[in-house]
């Protein structure tokens, strides 16, 4: 593998976008799943029509409305609607990303995040998961005002490291964002945590795992 930089999505891939909706479930009861699950949807949905409407609105205010929504279709109580919103700036980090981490830096990768989040978003989670000084980079779409899966959020790491668009080693768990970047040209790998399905979008990752420590075995 041709490697030179190893570029990770954040949300759902290194942080368990679910953790804030779960951590409130004993307030919100057996339906928090569902609910974390419309959250998550409508979140990614509106990222989507925002980019092709032209009416860019943060990942922040983003994830606010869509938790408006999801309150709303689930009859949630109004009052853990500030809860939920700081749960989600600290979500909870997969157990393995931080030994995985610490084992390629060591060798000569450029590491980095590249995300929908906003840069203070994507700083506030690696701080409380203890991973600050483990990338070069966190790249966020903020730069470009246009969401994932548009190439030119894609083009933001290759153009910062001057490499081609198949030295990058690119990991995502969410599928569409996989097939974004192997269509932009990356070397995508899939993290497929809960046995799923992979998407028909014109891109077949070579490379499957379900944990990011298979990623070492890759690399
Ligand atoms: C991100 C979303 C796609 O972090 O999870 O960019």
């Amino acid at each position: 593998m041709k490697a030179k930089a190893i570029v990770f999505d954040a949300y759902g891939t290194l942080f368990d976008v679910n953790s804030a909706a779960e951590k409130c479930k004993d307030k919100i009861g057996s339906k928090w799943e569902a609910f974390a699950n419309h959250w998550r949807t409508t979140q990614l949905e509106y990222t989507w029509l925002r980019s092709l409407m032209n009416r860019h609105k943060n990942f922040w205010d983003v994830t606010e409305d869509s938790l408006d929504k999801s309150i709303r279709v689930f009859s949630i109580d109004k009052n853990m609607k500030n809860d939920l919103l700081n749960l989600y700036k600290i979500l909870s980090p997969y157990p393995e990303v931080k030994e995985v981490l610490e084992n390629l830096k060591k060798k000569s990768f450029k590491l980095a995040i590249l995300s929908n989040g906003t840069p203070s978003l994507l700083s506030e989670l690696i701080k409380n998961s203890d991973l600050n000084n483990l990338f070069d980079d966190l790249f966020s779409v903020e730069e470009v005002k246009v969401y994932k899966p548009d190439s030119r959020v894609y083009e933001l790491p290759v153009k910062k490291y001057n490499v081609k668009a198949d030295e990058v080693t690119f990991l995502s768990a969410n599928t569409w964002d996989v097939s974004g970047g192997g269509n932009f040209g990356y070397n995508s790998i899939w993290v497929n945590r809960n046995k799923s399905e992979f998407d028909i979008l014109d891109y077949q990752p070579k490379n499957e795992i379900n944990n990011l420590k298979q990623l070492l075995d890759i690399v």
